[in-house]
């Protein structure tokens, strides 16, 4: 249907098109994560200033959906504090296991395009790879 078309197109735009892909300059938090289902793997850079994700950004191999959900993360938590990140993650996991969502205020910007990613349990690591990669971060800064 019209909504899976543009969705399609959305996740396509982020991976040829990744936003935030590269290094962040200077001292950061540096996370490098695989998902073991197939050997690919991220890594992600931020810097945590004021308890805010002022940075974000990833390289890597993968495929389409972990690499758009990389980019589609790094552009929705870059700028938020810390807790929000967090929140944004875990309403990201529930949306992969096919729960209703409540934002409760946070942008979600491109992400609801990997929502039927959760009719592809094989996939759903892909999607939540980069997510992982973020919490664990900033799991570690703590
Ligand atoms: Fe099989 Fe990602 S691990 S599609
Ligand atoms: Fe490897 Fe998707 S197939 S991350």
């Amino acid at each position: 249907n019209k909504l899976d078309t543009l969705y399609r197109q959305v996740i396509m735009d982020h991976y040829k098109n990744p936003r935030n892909r590269g290094e962040v300059d200077g001292e950061t938090l540096k996370v490098d994560m695989n998902n073991p289902t197939c050997g690919d793997r991220i890594q992600l850079q931020m810097k945590v200033e004021d308890g805010k994700i002022a940075e974000a950004k990833f390289n890597g191999e993968g495929c389409s959906i972990s690499l758009s959900s990389a980019s589609m993360m790094t552009q929705a938590v870059k700028g938020l504090p810390v807790e929000d990140a967090l929140r944004m993650s875990a309403l990201f996991s529930d949306m992969m296991l096919g729960k209703e969502i409540d934002p409760a205020g946070l942008d979600l910007g491109d992400l609801e395009a990997l929502q039927g990613v959760q009719k592809f349990p094989a996939r759903i690591k892909c999607a939540t790879l980069a997510w992982k990669a973020m919490e664990q971060g900033l799991e570690e800064e703590k």
